[in-house]
């Protein structure tokens, strides 16, 4: 266990007092204490650290694929003020949150709000346990087939391919290798593990992806691609199913709403500048989602074969793909190869920063080591999702209730809590950030812009839930 630098306490403001606990965690992990916790070495680490949290499988298609499917730039309209007006908001609450009480999210919810806010904590922590167990099988499909497409290449018939692939015993081994190696990433700690983690892939997964959109732009397929993607149907603005579907997005893209990015701002010391560094993470996510889509869609157009878009989000990502990857002969297996890698990349580090926020709360709140809490935590989860990987239709299931109504529903939860019940929001956030003149739109959009769009959000997503 990283033993962490001491913080000092800021002036004027005591460290945190803990919930009455000090004490050596039996695991052997040393003491338990905020004057102890980790921390991340610096700006840098933190913001690639987050970043990869927030790009991950659903930047790299799930959005691009939603767009497409929406009315494209209508889409992406409603999208970016979803990101800004609601996403990026609460995700600097988070940050606040998190920095300000230096603990996982059940500890920084009673630290700000008293003991009766404990419960939310909770239903952050059972969405990260929800959510790794059915991420973890797609992101164990995408090492499956970046591995075999490096060793074999892609293969030609690959809807068989991915019936095969995608359910049974198949699909549990590698959702399971992928769960050993988050795992072991996490025992690391948050400076020799996650850090480092993100330090050396996140710049790799910019160049793959960037290096992939211009190779795209050069394909015949380029022109028609991004008309397919970018074409604007306003007519879709007014489907509410569209309206859920981008915030529905916009909080799984960013991680929000369960307390990731509260967790990772535990491990930060108070002069950071969180709504820089909320801004940065913001627009690299959005930027990534982008890109990827300028990636997939000249690749699909140029084989014609978009007709088999538009069945299902993953069996699209993993048959279409592989088929135009195929198609393309020894180029396309490069760049196959590079894409389902940039995917590896993305939901491992996603991965990582879901399953910090169990063992976070772990070893907060009942003093676990962190290798024995993200053994034990890593163990549980990897069982959970043995279920979806026998049945695809779980997963999807476990996608929807977990994105369209944890994480918004938990977005709404973080505006209230820090909009009308947290003390001293904008004094938390000035910390590190003198002067920054929009802090009271950012109170104000917490307060009621956030509430009432996700209220209605919520509303309508229960519907479909009833309808479905
Ligand atoms: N943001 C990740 C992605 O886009 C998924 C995720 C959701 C990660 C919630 C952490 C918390 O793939």
């Amino acid at each position: 266990m990283e033993p962490g630098s001491p913080q000092p306490a800021p002036p004027g403001r005591a460290a945190a007092p803990r919930r009455g606990r000090l004490r050596a965690s039996p695991g052997g992990g040393g003491f338990v204490a905020t004057a102890q916790r980790e921390q991340w070495s610096g700006r840098l680490g933190f913001v690639l650290a987050a970043i990869g949290s927030a790009v991950g499988l659903g930047n790299m298609w799930r959005f691009s694929y939603l767009a497409a499917e929406n009315g494209g730039a209508a889409f992406m309209i409603l999208y970016v003020f979803m990101t800004l007006g609601i996403g990026m908001p609460i995700l600097l609450a988070e940050m606040v949150i998190g920095r300000g009480a230096r603990r996982g999210p059940i500890g920084a919810l009673a630290h700000f709000g008293g003991r009766s806010w404990q419960p939310l904590g909770w239903l952050f922590v059972a969405a990260g346990f929800l959510i790794l167990a059915y991420y973890s099988v797609i992101a164990g499909l995408t090492l499956r087939y970046a591995l075999h497409g490096l060793l074999q290449g892609f293969e030609g018939d690959a809807a068989a391919q991915f019936d095969q692939v995608s359910t049974g015993v198949s699909a549990v081994s590698w959702h399971l290798g992928f769960m050993a190696i988050t795992v072991g990433i996490v025992m690391g700690g948050v400076k020799a593990g996650i850090e480092r983690t993100a330090l050396v892939v996140m710049p790799l997964l910019f160049v793959i992806v960037a290096g992939l959109a211009l190779y795209a732009a050069t394909l015949d397929g380029a022109g028609p691609g991004y008309a397919y993607y970018l074409s604007a149907d306003f007519s879709k603005l007014l489907d509410p199913r569209v309206l859920t579907d981008a915030a529905g997005q916009a909080f799984f893209s960013l991680s929000l709403g369960m307390g990731a990015i509260l967790t990772y701002s535990s491990y930060l010391d108070r002069s950071h500048h969180l709504p820089n560094e909320s801004a940065t993470i913001a627009f690299a996510d959005f930027g990534v989602a982008f890109v990827a889509g300028l990636v997939v869609f000249p690749l699909i157009f140029a084989l014609g074969l978009e007709a088999e878009v538009g069945d299902s989000t993953v069996g699209a990502l993993f048959i279409t793909l592989p088929h135009a990857f195929e198609s393309m002969g020894g180029a396309g297996r490069v760049v196959g190869v590079l894409f389902f890698a940039a995917l590896v990349v993305g939901a491992l580090t996603s991965a990582i920063s879901l399953l910090e926020v169990v063992v976070a709360t772990a070893i907060d709140s009942f003093g676990w080591s962190r290798p024995r809490a993200a053994l034990v935590l890593g163990v549980a989860t990897a069982a959970l999702g043995i279920w979806p990987a026998l049945d695809l239709d779980v997963l999807g299931r476990m996608d929807y209730v977990a994105g369209n109504l944890f994480l918004v529903g938990g977005g709404l939860a973080l505006a209230v809590f820090v909009g009308w019940i947290m003390d001293d929001p904008i004094g938390e956030v000035e910390t590190g950030a003198p002067g920054v003149p929009w802090f009271a739109l950012w109170r104000l959009l917490l307060r009621a812009v956030a509430p009432l769009v996700l209220a209605v959000v919520l509303y309508y997503s229960l519907a479909g839930l009833v309808s479905a």
